[in-house]
């Protein structure tokens, strides 16, 4: 993995899950800034989505993970930032993909969807991956923000 550190948020949804991500991410050493939730207060996910897609985009983290109850909501509104490819996976064959393909710079996790153990793994998988640099694939990124 890349040396800058990962922004993660989540709403209250994604709240628990986030805090198992937390302490996986701290168990391995890897940097993160978590720009909230900080409890389980009902809150909007677009807060904290478009925060974190803000700080990818702007360069200031390598990549970004959020959660909220589905995942959808707040993979919505991180992919309304420009430069922002945020991904929702529930399997590790599609965060493998979407970091080969997509070079996906977000992932998104339902708290409410996926397990902590398969969730970790997802992370795991993500953040592991490097892009295929394979030319059709740069093509197509580059087709997306045109
Ligand atoms: C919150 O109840 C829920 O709507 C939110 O976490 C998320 O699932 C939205 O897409």
């Amino acid at each position: 993995m890349e040396n800058k550190a990962i922004a993660i948020g989540s709403d209250h949804g994604g709240f628990e899950l986030k805090q198992e991500i937390i302490k996986h991410l701290t168990k391995k050493g890897i940097g993160f800034e978590d720009f909230g939730c900080f409890s389980e207060a009902s809150c909007d996910y677009t807060d904290y989505g478009k925060a974190v897609a803000e700080a990818v985009a702007a360069g200031k983290y390598e990549k970004g993970i959020l959660i909220c109850g589905t995942g959808i909501g707040i993979s919505i509104t991180a992919n309304k930032i420009k430069g922002i490819r945020c991904a929702l996976c529930s399997d590790c064959f599609s965060a493998k993909a979407t970091r080969e393909h997509n070079d996906a710079n977000i992932l998104a996790l339902g708290g409410r969807v996926v397990g902590v153990g398969l969730a970790l793994k997802i992370v795991d998988t993500f953040l592991n991956t490097p892009f295929s640099n394979e030319e059709r694939h740069i093509r197509r990124i580059s087709k997306i923000e045109s």
